[in-house]
């Protein structure tokens, strides 16, 4: 490390989705970053992150990247003191982005360790660091399930759909606690659901919005198989054929409890609607980097239809979901999406007051077929992400 005229932030979480955008666009800008992470077996911290800054288009930038193997679970972060003291001097502000994003309950002590207990090293390095600020990197979803109108406040619920938002929270109030008994200026950044650039269709993770998409494209070719490579015994019987205009009909049922949509942001518009913030911080201030105008799933639907010519996908809206008798590939749909149901017939709005003014009103583009096809497109040409893992990224 080395000294600097421009601001140094060290980012945690950039070999992930939202935070290497966060880092690509912070370089952009001409910030000097300090990337905190760890290696895989296959590749250390700065191949991963050269790997990444490839698929972006950019070179490794001389003396404004640096990267550091830590370890949150330790103390010092797994660094030895000269380290960890050359680390502290370096870094003006933090960008905490790392997070488990797993929704399993089966994994509470691992989401638990990565999301609330490495809190304590990662905060100790804040004060240790004397940092400037602490920016937090939540969702929107920590608010939990306290009523339909969340504001831009700390989580005030202990209901919560998965122990990732319970995580989520739990970290908020912690941060929120230790900053303010430390003096340590700090934000809590919480965007909704992100997918791919609004403008190029281009993603590094495919969850969320893609996962039915990809989870009904699994299903289609099933049957698509069947009835091209053994005689469509199976299609017939489940009441699934091709039709003469090419499509394939599938009837499937995606029942949900209400009616609701789902709050999707571009990732292009994450960065810059964060970027904005990170310029410009309220200290203690949460921030919601949402969309007015959520989604509907029968949008989604439509717009899936001509892209996998597939007819007979519907949704209906009915509290009582468990009256409805399920054919095969229905229920093969609903353990795919299992996770994700929550998020897809969702009522909660997200207040903006603080996001606006310090976005200068900036909002995401509006969700349309061209954006899904362009999203879905680069999905299906990059594998759903297999072809990333083969990159090295
Ligand atoms: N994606 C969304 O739609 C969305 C929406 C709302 C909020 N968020 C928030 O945005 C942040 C980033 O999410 P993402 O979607 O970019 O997730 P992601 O693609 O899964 O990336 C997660 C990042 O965290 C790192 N990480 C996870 N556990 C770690 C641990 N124990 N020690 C060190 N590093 C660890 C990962 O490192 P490795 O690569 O080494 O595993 C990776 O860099 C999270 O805080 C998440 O809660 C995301």
């Amino acid at each position: 490390m080395h000294p600097h005229n421009t601001p140094t932030i060290a980012l945690t979480g950039a070999t992930g989705f939202l935070g290497s955008h966060l880092m690509a666009a912070l370089l952009e800008k001409g910030y000097h970053v300090i990337a905190l992470g760890r290696s895989t077996d296959d590749a250390t911290l700065s191949q991963r992150i050269a790997n990444i800054l490839k698929w972006f288009g950019k070179e490794v930038p001389t003396g404004r990247l640096d990267t550091i193997e830590i370890n949150f679970s330790q103390e010092a972060l797994g660094l030895d003191r000269p380290k960890y003291k050359e680390l502290c001097q370096a870094s003006d502000q933090m960008i905490h982005c790392a997070s488990d994003t797993s929704f399993s309950e089966r994994r509470r002590q691992q989401v638990f360790d990565s999301n609330v207990h490495s809190l304590n090293h990662i905060l100790k390095f804040a004060a240790d660091a004397r940092l400037q600020f602490f920016h937090y990197i939540s969702t929107a979803y920590a608010c939990g399930m306290n009523g339909t109108a969340c504001k831009e406040q700390l989580p005030n619920t202990t209901d919560f759909v998965n122990v990732y938002e319970e995580s989520k929270a739990q970290a908020e109030k912690n941060i929120a606690t230790f900053c303010e008994e430390n003096a340590i200026p700090h934000t809590i950044i919480r965007p909704t659901i992100v997918y791919g650039d609004s403008r190029t269709g281009r993603s590094l993770k495919f969850n969320a919005l893609y996962y039915p998409i990809r989870s009904l494209m699994a299903i289609r070719d099933i049957y698509l198989n069947d009835i091209k490579n053994n005689g469509g015994k199976k299609s017939q019987m489940h009441g699934i054929k091709m039709d003469e205009d090419g499509y394939l009909f599938l009837p499937l049922k995606i029942v949900l409890p209400k009616s609701g949509g789902l709050n999707l942001i571009p990732i292009d518009y994450f960065v810059n609607a964060a970027l904005q913030i990170i310029q410009n911080p309220g200290t203690g201030e949460i921030y919601h980097i949402s969309n007015k105008t959520p989604v509907k799933l029968d949008e989604i639907v439509n717009y899936n239809e001509p892209f996998m010519k597939v007819k007979g996908v519907e949704i209906v809206y009915d509290d009582s979901p468990e009256n409805y008798d399920r054919n095969p590939a229905e229920e093969l749909f609903d353990r795919y999406i299992k996770a994700y149901l929550p998020y897809m017939h969702d009522n909660r709005v997200f207040d903006r007051t603080n996001t606006d003014r310090a976005t200068s009103d900036l909002q995401p583009a509006a969700f349309n077929h061209d954006i899904f096809v362009r999203c879905m497109n680069y999905a299906v040409k990059m594998e759903w992400g297999e072809k990333l893992k083969r990159l090295g990224i």
